[in-house]
């Protein structure tokens, strides 16, 4: 193996190591101090590659936080750090841990079973213990958040992709009126002109506060619905893990057939999804109709969900055009992308993964020069939050915990072997 092969898998170890508070990892120290959902399934699948038993704890972990309803917070504050915000006391989360009052983009299920098959053996027993917790988000998603089967976001947060353009045509519809003055820490930590505006963070503000006054019940928020709009980054992560709870569901002998009509309603939803002006799947805002009109690195996650969709792929092929190390989160040829902006044109490790995931399991070559082009981003560029997809220039936080382990679990040559 070459040494800087050897090298690059030790620092994305170091990092992960750097990064873990004994049951928990956290994406960075500074701009993100606490637990975060989706990082942290993403986080275990870099541990099952040194610490097998390790990456079961993340996992186990994010379910300590688990709401009553079933729904698994955004962000679980195990210890208080002042350099974040908003922090637990803005958002007023009625789970068993201080937490935020939102979800993310439901990878465990497909996590764990990625993590079993690293050890089946020492794997049964810990999935045993997390599969009901994992059926009951599953559940949690299906009761309150379908609309025509595709999946909603209350909080653009919720998709992951905070500030795509995606969500700008139901931001603009929010005024938000009394939010009053808070001070942003994330603008501490990192280039502002790689963060959302101050625009976007006044509604993100307001909707928390709003989530606050109506206790977080979905009913309530349902009701008198602010924002609701139809991801394709939801959609396709609880489709794909639903199908993977399915077969953890069917290894361990449980009656599978609630995920099996769960499956078939996500799979119809997805048409609900499809923007054939664009042609691509798109967002959608359920309150007002519009498409976003936006080809993202989410419309590509179609492949990861299990859909064939061909007409995707010609849609791949022109946004790869333009760029050198993979999908940017916005289509580079769309006038609102910004490369250096978060959500808004940077590549992002973990995005390239599932997408390359799902185009290598449909037998597509894609896949595997998505690797090797995500390689040769983290070889070249190092293991930041997000990236240029120009050139590869760093962006966002360092020593990133999901880019490192998106490097050991998929993209280090050494993964898989
Ligand atoms: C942040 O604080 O930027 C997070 O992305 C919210 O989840």
């Amino acid at each position: 193996m070459p040494d800087r092969i050897a090298l690059l898998d030790q620092s994305a170890r170091e990092i992960i190591r750097g990064n873990d508070k004994g049951t928990y990892t956290i994406p960075t120290a500074g701009l993100y101090p606490y637990q975060w959902n989706w990082d942290s399934a993403i986080a275990a699948l870099g541990l099952a590659r040194f610490d097998i038993d390790r990456a079961w704890t993340e996992l186990e972990t994010l379910f300590t936080g688990q709401w009553d309803n079933g729904m698994v917070p955004h962000i679980l504050f195990h210890e208080q750090d002042d350099g974040y915000f908003p922090g637990p006391e803005v958002w007023g989360g009625i789970g068993p841990l201080p937490s935020s009052g939102i979800t993310q983009p439901p990878v465990a299920a497909t996590a764990a079973k990625c993590v079993l098959e690293a050890d089946r053996d020492a794997g049964l027993p810990r999935v045993d213990g997390l599969f009901d917790k994992l059926l009951s988000w599953h559940r949690w998603f299906m009761r309150w958040r379908l609309n025509h089967g595709a999946v909603c976001a209350t909080h653009p947060w919720e998709t992951g992709r905070d500030n795509a353009p995606d969500w700008d045509g139901a931001m603009a519809a929010i005024d938000p009126i009394g939010v009053g003055e808070y001070t942003r820490r994330d603008t501490s930590h990192v280039d502002a002109a790689m963060r959302p505006t101050k625009y976007d963070y006044d509604r993100f503000i307001w909707l928390v506060q709003r989530g606050k006054r109506l206790s977080w019940d979905e009913q309530a928020m349902l009701d008198d619905a602010a924002f609701r709009v139809m991801d394709p980054t939801l959609t396709f992560t609880l489709l794909r893990a639903q199908r993977d709870l399915a077969s953890l569901g069917r290894e361990l002998g449980r009656d599978v057939s609630e995920i099996e009509a769960a499956i078939a309603e996500l799979e119809t939803g997805t048409d609900s999804l499809w923007n054939a002006t664009l042609g691509s799947f798109d967002s959608r805002d359920a309150l007002s109709g519009d498409w976003a009109n936006s080809i993202s690195n989410a419309s590509f996650l179609c492949w990861y969900a299990g859909l064939e969709a061909p007409a995707m792929r010609d849609t791949l092929a022109k946004v790869l055009e333009h760029v050198e190390f993979g999908v940017p989160s916005l289509d580079p040829r769309d006038p609102r992308s910004d490369c250096k902006r978060y959500w808004r044109g940077p590549v992002w490790g973990v995005m390239n993964m599932l997408i390359g995931t799902g185009l290598q399991e449909m037998g597509m070559t894609e896949g595997n020069e998505l690797r090797a082009s995500t390689a040769r981003l983290i070889e070249q560029h190092g293991f930041s939050e997000y990236f240029d997809p120009r050139d590869g220039e760093p962006a966002g936080g360092q020593s990133f915990t999901w880019t490192a382990a998106v490097w050991l679990g998929w993209a280090s040559p050494t993964a898989g072997a």
